[in-house]
């Protein structure tokens, strides 16, 4: 199939014209056909980018929109620009937003010139997104506003420019009335383009392309081209489409004529067959491409050009997401839309790199939580292969700028989701629309089955080809009929998903979020953590991947789920990345989230390898954590984890095998000797059967619950016989930092010997583990609790009581022993830890960890040596340091100074430390576990050689050089 052009009829099937208005003499088709004229050779549409020479200021900045307004003293920017990135942090400030000064009021100022020989032309501002509440002025009138601070949206400014003169454009940011549960950036963040075009054009996101039909064989093409009339005399037009294969060889064309009103517009509808199509697929995106050309005569007067694939896909009810009719096991991310140090300043390279990142660990499919991302996200998602669900809102409330519910929903719903739809239809990657996510019921911006039901209906006037869904997080919502309308939903967490299912047997389900794991990269503390909710408390996230949030779970339960509930079509974990914002479990005290599966500069976490281990199995995957630099755990346990793609590895220490562990294999448990025996209490709430023995029925959905709130309650089990009792696991109803008590033990149930003595603590902290682990060494037979201190709203209750006869860890944590090789009792000491992993008895790689010495030297290492000199393009340089021997240090945190020379500036710096007050734009960054990034921005039109070098005290220095063209 070499010259397709050659070998494959392209035909028309179909040449459907629908005129909305206007004349009725139709042109024949066919007519004024000229292949040879290039579209290079005319520029009937310029595009151009407009975010070069802007300034900016800050505040109020009275009579800013004037045209003669003196802007001389303010900054100048290079858009995109996130006001707020540059801090200064507020440490007093709560962490939901990062701590940054994002919330006020800011102010753009652009001159222009135009061609007086476009003096007949339009002219279109296009923003992809403005935090918040933007208000554009052309030569002191307002020519538009919009009220969403991430959607896009254009400003027709053809009535307020001039052709001769000097123009200045001036917008308005304001987000004191914006809502929200992250750092959502502030300014003009995403990149704004002005459009000149003749009267009669394309319409604004005016062709949508379809593929209503596809086989193996052939599929149809469905081209929808919308043309629009600004002058007032009717306009005859041909419009040819023709179709480019992934190899840029021509495999359709049809022309149709239209007569277009004056001030109407017309939709023309052309239909293709393409002879064996090349799929779009998450394993060779496939792109094609449709080029629009509007003629009046002989003349070009507009042309568009849009990529598509030719793809087909199905969620099920019962087998999950189907692609190109193949079962596609979901591996999907959740990603927020800042870029960490950068802020919400959307850069395409910065994209680009978190999807490399999140492809590398084995990622298919994103969710856009929790809004409409930069439109360049479904260009990269489209072209590297990645599923994409896009999604429209967070709430419907402030946090989608419906101030106190203004305006209306039904208005705003379908003017956002009008510009959503239109704008990202032509995508292949997309595979699900989201209206929504974990909206509550009711109420002035909740969910109503009559809100639902408008909401999608929005979207499917704009497409009808793809399934809406919503994320949800409250099962008994789906006891009513909210979700009627729904397509598909999203589930949050928890396997929240079993009574939507029971009332939708038939819809589709994908887990939307999953895991919300929390961890630091680099940081470990000893022991392991006891529960999921065992935290820290220096404030970092434990990284042995033990931790998560209260409402959620650890990768590996998720693994298990979605192996046991294989109709769901796969999860999007929250989150990909770190972002800005949102630092639970320490919401006060953090900047930035502890949830990324790399840190918020995009370093890996050991997670990232779990998740490598499980979803790739294309390539060898050997991890081993944490680092080997304990200098205080001389001869003490430190346990050791590998993360591989391998059924087994050896463990090796100085050469000495620590023993080899399989996949699959579960630590012994020792008995629980309360399980099942006589118990008895204080008191019961029996009228809910929560009686004394449900506190040791091995079942902990079940509990003991005591009459009344009163603190003076006891608990009690006879063992039968006197039993060695060394460690008790006790499963409270809430979390364990309620709860003040003493533990007795008896051989006889007369002489009683206090064993345990804990008080209610004040730690805080949100939430906290509901399970307490007592290490005791005794022999007894009753074993007894007495509670004498309870926390506000606390009742005397246990779900399960354990008694055991040596250490044991909580069997939330078996399921990791699956997925992941464990070595728990490893002796430390320094040196080299050498992992061996196998597959089927076959040895597929190792892992060498070693013990550091003092940091000796820098080094960094630049993601790409070439970089366009654009002035959108970056760089990301690893910064580290190493010893002497070039081991790399795990703790380092030594304070590292940069300087350039050469065409570059500092974009941002970061080390992924949550708790970092260091400013994100500045020449220097202490080093965080070992590491820092550094980001780079190139200057538009000059190209050069950059050179960067890195000093610290006591280290030695490092220099690397890269290019601009
Ligand atoms: C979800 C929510 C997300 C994020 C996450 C953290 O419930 O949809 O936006 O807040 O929790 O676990």
């Amino acid at each position: 199939m070499k010259d397709r052009l050659g070998t494959v009829t392209a035909t028309i099937v179909a040449g459907v014209l629908i005129i909305l208005s206007g004349c009725n003499h139709i042109a024949k088709q066919n007519e004024g056909t000229n292949l040879s004229l290039k579209i290079s050779d005319f520029k009937p549409r310029r595009v151009i980018n407009f975010n070069s020479n802007w300034r900016f200021a800050k505040g109020g900045q009275e009579g800013a929109e004037a045209a003669d307004f003196d802007d001389s003293a303010w900054q100048a920017v290079r858009l995109p620009h996130d006001w707020a990135i540059s801090g200064p942090f507020d440490p007093d400030e709560n962490g939901y937003a990062g701590k940054l000064p994002w919330k006020g009021v800011g102010w753009y100022r652009k001159t222009f010139t135009l061609d007086k020989a476009d003096s007949r032309r339009r002219v279109y501002f296009d923003f992809d997104g403005v935090m918040a509440f933007p208000k554009v002025y052309v030569n002191g009138q307002l020519a538009g506003q919009w009220d969403y601070g991430y959607m896009s949206f254009r400003v027709d400014a053809t009535p307020y420019v001039k052709f001769d003169g000097t123009n200045v454009i001036a917008v308005q940011a304001d987000t004191r009335n914006h809502g929200t549960r992250w750092y959502p950036g502030a300014g003009i963040y995403r990149k704004v383009t002005m459009t000149t075009c003749e009267p009669v054009h394309i319409a604004h996101w005016g062709t949508f392309i379809t593929t209503p039909e596809v086989s193996d064989s052939s599929a149809t093409v469905r081209v929808s081209t919308t043309i629009e009339n600004n002058s007032d005399a009717e306009s005859q037009v041909a419009v040819e489409v023709v179709l480019l294969d992934p190899e840029n060889r021509m495999v359709a064309k049809d022309i149709k004529n239209a007569c277009i009103s004056a001030a109407g517009s017309s939709e023309l509808v052309q239909s293709f067959e393409v002879i064996n199509p090349e799929r779009w697929d998450v394993t060779e995106p496939k792109l094609y491409t449709a080029r629009t050309i509007v003629r009046t005569g002989n003349k070009i007067i507009d042309m568009d050009v849009n990529n598509f694939g030719i793809r087909t896909f199905r969620f099920t009810a019962d087998d999950g997401f189907y692609l190109n009719g193949r079962r596609v096991q979901l591996y999907g991310v959740n990603l927020h839309h800042d870029h960490g140090p950068l802020g919400a300043a959307f850069y395409t390279r910065a994209m680009e790199r978190q999807l490399e990142i999140m492809r590398e660990m084995g990622v298919n499919a994103i969710r856009t939580s929790h809004n409409p991302p930069a439109p360049e996200l479904l260009d990269l998602c489209d072209k590297m292969g990645l599923v994409v669900w896009d999604e429209a809102f967070d709430k419907w409330d402030d946090k989608a700028d419906r101030v106190k519910g203004q305006p209306p929903l039904r208005e705003y719903g379908e003017k956002q989701i009008r510009n959503l739809v239109m704008r990202d239809r032509n995508h292949p990657c997309i595979v699900v629309w989201s209206i929504a996510n974990e909206i509550g019921e009711g109420g002035r911006s909740g969910v109503t089955p009559e809100r639902v039901k408008f909401m999608s209906e929005f979207v499917r006037k704009y497409d009808p080809t793809r399934p809406v869904g919503m994320s949800c997080h409250i099962p008994a919502m789906a006891e009513r009929p909210n979700f009627d309308a729904l397509d598909l939903t999203g589930w949050n967490y928890s396997r929240r998903y079993d009574i939507y299912r029971r009332r939708y047997p038939d819809k589709p389900i994908i887990y939307s979020e999953s895991a919300s794991t929390l961890s630091t990269r680099g940081f470990y503390e000893l022991p392991l953590p006891t529960s999921k909710t065992d935290f820290s408390e220096q404030l970092q996230v434990d990284s042995y991947d033990l931790n998560s949030a209260a409402w959620s779970d650890i990768p590996d339960k998720e693994f298990k789920l979605m192996e046991d509930d294989d109709f769901v079509a796969g999860e999007f974990v929250w989150t990909g990345f770190d972002y800005l914002g949102e630092p639970t479990p320490f919401s006060q005290q953090a900047r930035s989230s502890y949830f990324g599966i790399v840190d918020l500069c995009g370093i890996p976490k050991d997670r990232f390898y779990l998740y490598r281990s499980y979803w790739r199995d294309d390539v060898t995957t050997v991890h081993i954590l944490p680092h080997w630099n304990w200098p205080g755990r001389i001869d003490k346990n430190v346990p050791v984890f590998v993360y591989t793609n391998g059924d087994s590895a050896e463990l090796f220490l100085n050469g000495k095998s620590l023993g080899r562990r399989t996949k699959g294999q579960f630590p012994e448990r020792p008995p629980d000797y309360a399980q099942g025996k006589a118990a008895e209490a204080s008191s019961a709430e029996s009228d809910k059967n929560h009686v004394a023995a449900h506190a040791n029925d091995n079942d902990s959905s079940t509990r003991w619950c005591a009459a009344d709130a009163g603190p003076e309650q006891w608990w009690q089990v006879d063992l039968g016989e006197v039993q060695p009792v060394r460690y008790l696991v006790i499963d409270f109803e809430k979390e364990e930092k309620n709860y003040g008590y003493q533990i007795k033990i008896s051989t006889d149930a007369s002489t009683w010997q206090s064993v345990v003595t804990k008080s209610t603590s004040r730690f805080p902290r949100w939430g906290g583990p509901t399970r307490a682990f007592h290490s005791v060494n005794a022999e007894a037979r009753y074993v007894r609790i007495e509670f004498n201190e309870l926390g506000r709203g606390t009742w005397a209750s246990i779900r399960e009581f354990g008694v055991y006869p040596k250490k044991v860890e909580s069997d939330y944590y078996a399921v990791t022993y699956k997925y992941r090789l464990r070595w728990n009792n490893v002796i430390y000491g320094p040196g080299e830890l050498k992992a061996v992993a196998y597959k089927d008895g076959r040895k597929i790689g190792q892992a060498i960890m070693r013990t550091a010495g003092k940091p000796a030297k820098i080094r960094l290492t630049p993601d790409r040596k070439e970089l366009a000199a654009t002035g959108e393009d970056l760089c990301y340089i690893l910064v580290e340091a190493f010893d002497i021997d070039g081991v790399p240090c795990p703790l380092a945190d030594n304070l590292i100074k940069f300087e350039l020379a050469g065409p570059a500036k500092i974009a941002g710096i970061g080390n992924g430390n949550p708790l970092s007050l260091e400013p994100f734009v500045a020449d220097r960054r202490k080093l965080f576990n070992g590491k820092a990034m550094l980001i780079l921005r190139t200057i538009d039109g000059k190209a050069g050689k950059v050179q960067i070098t890195a000093e610290s005290e006591g280290l030695a220095p490092a220099q690397i050089s890269v290019r601009c063209r």
